[in-house]
């Protein structure tokens, strides 16, 4: 059963300010958070939107280290992007704040300090790997080695990628620091853990029995880590960036960054109310929404539920989590690190007024149950054929026709015949099904439903035809276009939490104030008599070229990341000395070289090799080299080969060449001219 709520407190996952925000980040918790938003608002509900940036953990110091500046200055810019690209989208925050925040710091240590006082913690010791050299310890993640279970070398001392064990840091051969490369040695060190197993039976009857209506995906997720037991946490690390432990003696400790981060949704609440934020947590009529990706999941129903148990003092739980799963694009994993992602800063570079575009491509094909890919030919697909073709061109054409037989005005309505009051009859059932949709968090299908109803309208218009009843009945064209203004008014709001752009441009081309999500339907939602704008466009088509545009970079980056991650291959087994004595490789003049006919990959080599017979090679480097360009140099070769038939032609021995990291083939030779025939040892 519903309870009834008096407000809503949405949270949305703290990025990292690591790096600017991309399409995997919109898909995933931004753009369905906003969207859920705006449409409580405008169904009149009080709500409230936090945000802000998660400032804090090791990457960030890797990174200021690496570039030479403080982790201050790293969040410092990355904040700011951020910020500014999630303003630019339309991410109606209500606050958007940061970790780094004097409120946050305050809040988070109290939080700690709060539960350490009332023997919320234990206390362990336990050993840590440390880097001499670099005087500081380092975390699991920045120890690399040798599998211990699959033997492959660059194993993270968290998890092995080659094959997906996760590791304990201890446990890997010959480990280094990633970072340095000095080997680590082991230090003892203390910390505090949140006891999670006390907390086991409180949250399966939260979750286990409570919320059975969650989303399989994070209600299942939940299940198998109580399945398995909960253990104590480790809430605190060794580490110079972040909250202090506000405990006497824990110098050089700092708060765990997933211990600090979702605090940072109670201290930005604080910061923006300082007066009332405590209803929005500590009401029980609150009803809290956590939006986040997949990998915070346990985060958000295990660990920080078990933080607000701990502490106590009223603080309510989420209502619900839904969590989405992740977006692809163009078929592999978005990756900050490889660049492989669509930014969000560059995309409102690239597509000025265009917010609303991504915004639809986004939810139409968000990972609500399953892993998504996003691709630039369905972005233009989308634009081109639902948002230009269906809902574009259905607003337009009401306008148009107003203007031409109403010079703009919304003429008044005669009686309603059996197809006006069907048409309307349809749109308050996507209404009532849209609302469902939205209140369960299937925002694709919301979606979905909001194109239907602008399906509806195109319908209505071309079963009507009111430019050929013009001719003969301007009464009943007036009705109409009453009625398809009306629908145009419903579209409006129905697709405000989609495309708020779209839904602002429209309203003042209608001369309409701000509608409530009730008016969807209603016969009167555009008054006649109501005096319309010349109409603009609201969305145009997306050429070819500025497609080809995109997937030339993602090419570009394919090409780049191909190039920085090669590396050379293992080394081969040992050979004996004698085996090796036995090749016989020796140095050759090119005296001719020609392509051989039909083969595209081979070249025919004539060699001088000392000897009075011209030795004929056949080699597969064709794609590399101009045949002419190679005659007169020198080359090595392997004498001893048994000889081959390649197309038709004897190749007696193999010409040497080096395969580089892009996989072009360089000929080898001798630095300095030597006599054929002279042998390579
Ligand atoms: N920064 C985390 C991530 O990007 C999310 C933090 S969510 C919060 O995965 F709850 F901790 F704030
Ligand atoms: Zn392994």
């Amino acid at each position: 059963m519903e309870k009834n709520f008096k407000r809503t407190l949405i949270t949305t996952a703290l990025p990292y300010a690591n790096g600017p925000v991309h399409i995997g980040h919109l898909a995933g918790v931004y753009v369905p958070a906003d969207i859920y938003a705006r449409y409580l608002r405008l169904r009149g509900d009080d709500v409230f939107m936090v945000g802000g940036s998660d400032e804090h953990g090791v990457p960030i110091t890797i990174r200021a280290r690496k570039e030479g500046i403080t982790p201050q200055d790293v969040v410092d810019r990355y904040h700011a992007i951020i910020k500014e690209s999630f303003a630019g989208l339309g991410i109606s925050f209500d606050v958007y704040s940061r970790t780094t925040s004097p409120t946050h710091a305050e809040t988070a240590s109290e939080f700690f300090r709060h539960i350490y006082d009332t023997d919320g913690f234990v206390e362990k010791k336990s050993m840590q790997f440390y880097d001499e050299g670099a005087g500081r310890f380092v975390t699991d993640r920045n120890v690399v080695g040798e599998c211990p279970v699959c033997h492959a070398p660059g194993a993270y001392g968290d998890q092995c990628e080659k094959c997906g064990s996760s590791l304990n840091a201890l446990d890997l051969i010959n480990p280094r620091c990633a970072e340095t490369g000095n080997v680590p040695v082991l230090r003892e060190t203390e910390h505090w853990y949140l006891p999670l197993d006390r907390w086991q039976a409180d949250l399966e009857k939260w979750i286990l029995e409570g919320h059975k209506e969650w989303k399989t995906n994070v209600y299942g997720q939940c299940k198998s880590w109580l399945d398995l037991g909960l253990q104590p946490r480790a809430v605190t690390r060794d580490l110079d960036w972040g909250i202090p432990v506000p405990v006497e003696g824990a110098d050089g400790k700092v708060l765990y960054v997933w211990f600090d981060a979702p605090i940072g949704y109670i201290s930005n609440t604080k910061e923006a109310l300082p007066d009332s934020w405590e209803k929005w947590w500590k009401d029980p009529e609150t009803r809290i929404i956590n939006f986040i990706g997949k990998d915070n999941i346990v985060f958000h129903c295990i660990i920080f539920p078990a933080m607000l148990m701990a502490y106590g003092d009223g603080y309510q739980l989420p209502d619900n989590v839904p969590a989405m799963e992740f977006l692809n694009l163009e078929g592999d994993k978005i990756s900050t690190s490889r660049n492989w992602a669509v930014w969000l800063h560059e995309y409102l570079r690239d597509f000025p007024g265009k917010q609303d575009v991504l915004r639809y491509v986004l939810t139409a094909n968000a990972p609500e149950t399953k892993d998504n890919d996003f691709t630039w030919a369905d972005f233009q697909a989308r634009n081109n054929s639902e948002l230009v073709a269906i809902l574009g061109n259905f607003v337009n054409r009401v306008m148009v026709l107003t203007h031409k037989y109403f010079a703009g005005t919304v003429p008044a309505p005669g009686t309603l015949s059996a197809e006006d009051t069907a048409a309307l009859a349809e749109i308050s059932r996507l209404k009532a099904e849209m609302s469902t949709a939205l209140d369960t968090f299937h925002f694709r299908e919301a979606l979905k439903l909001a194109m239907d109803m602008a399906r509806t309208g195109n319908r209505y218009l071309q079963e009507t035809e009111p430019w050929k009843v013009a001719k003969t009945d301007i009464g009943r064209t007036a009705t109409i276009l009453n009625v398809a203004m009306q629908i145009v008014g419903s579209l409006c709001v129905a697709f405000e939490p989609f495309l708020p752009f779209m839904a602002e441009k429209l309203r003042k081309m209608l001369n309409t104030p701000a509608l409530s999500w009730e008016a969807i339907g209603a016969s009167d939602i555009i008054p006649a008599g109501t005096v319309i704008a010349t109409p603009e466009l609201l969305f145009e088509k997306i050429e070819d070229d500025v497609i080809a545009a995109q997937m030339d970079r993602l090419a570009r980056i394919k090409e780049e990341n191909k190039r920085n991650s090669w590396q050379p291959a293992p080394q081969q087994p040992d050979v004996d000395f004698d085996s090796f004595c036995k090749m016989d490789i020796r140095v050759a003049t090119v005296t001719d070289c020609i392509k051989v006919p039909k083969a595209d990959k081979l070249l025919r080599f004539t060699l001088d090799d000392g000897t009075s017979q011209p030795r004929t090679i056949v080699s597969g480097i064709a794609a590399h080299y101009q045949p002419e360009d190679l005659i007169g140099k020198q080359v090595c070769f392997i004498a001893n080969l048994p000889p081959r038939k390649l197309r038709g032609i004897e190749s007696a021995g193999m010409i040497l060449s080096a395969e580089s990291s892009d996989g072009s083939l360089v000929v080898i030779g001798p630095t300095g001219p030597v006599a054929p025939g002279s042998q390579v040892k």
